[in-house]
């Protein structure tokens, strides 16, 4: 990637589509190149961030592993990272023990090992040079147990939970991290992660993308710890405080319940 000192170099991972795609175009739009991953191929979203102005360079690699997590970060060729979006992630649909533990364990990889790992590898680069910002894309599904999608919530409870303690850990060293937590946002999520016959995957008004990456660009601009994208999500967070965990779970039974598109009850997510 070759040296730009004018533009900051932004690091997005999930890029492809959905928030990620929407996170890099903003970067774009605010003076960042960029560096791009993920698992699938990347042409298109290149395409169109380099229509922006920026310098591009793009990875696809599977980063619930080490080595996929390190053939990204060997992308910038020792280049300074001014902005890290840890957004990549997937979930798992069905009952868990329905599931195969293959895909269980590369939910955790993904969303945790992979996650925290980059972090690690970057945040250590960012504190040594006294300034950086990190966003990590937590999700509101991490404060409610999340029947029929059980790993994936538990999964965003652990990065809702670290990026919130990793930014107490960095306070003074000029690194700031942001924890993004969107609800229902209308991407390829759902696909992913075979729920498409479920409540949830069938809601009409689910989140903006673009509204949900704005809301977290700004945070993380603003040196904020976390940002519940939209009313509604932060409504539903505040209220998953009080109600008993066994409600929880069986609320989110009726949305994530494989075959729950059927009934009209109102989702809890
Ligand atoms: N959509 C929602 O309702 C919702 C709500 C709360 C939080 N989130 C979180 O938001 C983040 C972005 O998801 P999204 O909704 O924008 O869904 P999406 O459109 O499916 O985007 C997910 C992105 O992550 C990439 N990715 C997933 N697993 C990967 C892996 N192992 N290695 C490399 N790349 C991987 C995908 O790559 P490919 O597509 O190229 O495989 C894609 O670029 C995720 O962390 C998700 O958990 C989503």
């Amino acid at each position: 990637m070759q040296p730009n000192d004018i533009r900051p170099l932004a690091v997005v991972t999930g890029a492809s589509s959905g928030i990620g795609f929407q996170l890099a175009l903003l970067a774009a739009r605010r003076g960042h190149d960029l560096l791009i991953g993920a698992d699938e191929p990347l042409e298109q979203a290149e395409t169109e961030l380099r229509v922006l102005g920026a310098n591009v360079a793009a990875v696809r690699a599977d980063f619930a592993t080490r080595d996929g997590v390190d053939t990204l970060l060997a992308a910038t060729e020792g280049r300074p990272i001014a902005a890290l979006f840890a957004n990549a992630g997937h979930g798992l649909g069905h009952g868990f023990l329905d599931q195969d533990f293959h895909d269980v364990q590369h939910v955790i990889n993904t969303n945790i090992t992979g996650t925290i790992y980059l972090v690690q590898c970057v945040g250590r680069g960012m504190r040594e040079a006294g300034q950086g910002r990190i966003l990590i894309t937590g999700s509101i599904a991490g404060f409610q147990p999340g029947s029929f999608q059980a790993v994936y919530n538990g999964s965003k409870a652990f990065i809702d939970s670290f990026a919130m303690a990793l930014r107490n850990e960095l306070k003074g060293t000029g690194v700031s991290v942001t924890c993004l937590m969107p609800g229902v946002t209308d991407t390829h999520f759902f696909a992913r992660a075979d729920m498409l016959d479920t409540r949830v995957a069938q809601q009409s008004d689910k989140a903006d993308p673009a509204e949900v990456a704005r809301a977290g660009f700004e945070a993380m601009m603003r040196d904020e710890s976390g940002v519940i994208a939209g009313w509604r999500n932060k409504m539903q967070v505040a209220l998953s405080r009080v109600m008993p965990a066994p409600r929880l779970a069986e609320q989110h039974r009726r949305i994530a319940e494989p075959g729950s598109a059927e009934q009209q009850a109102r989702p809890f997510v």
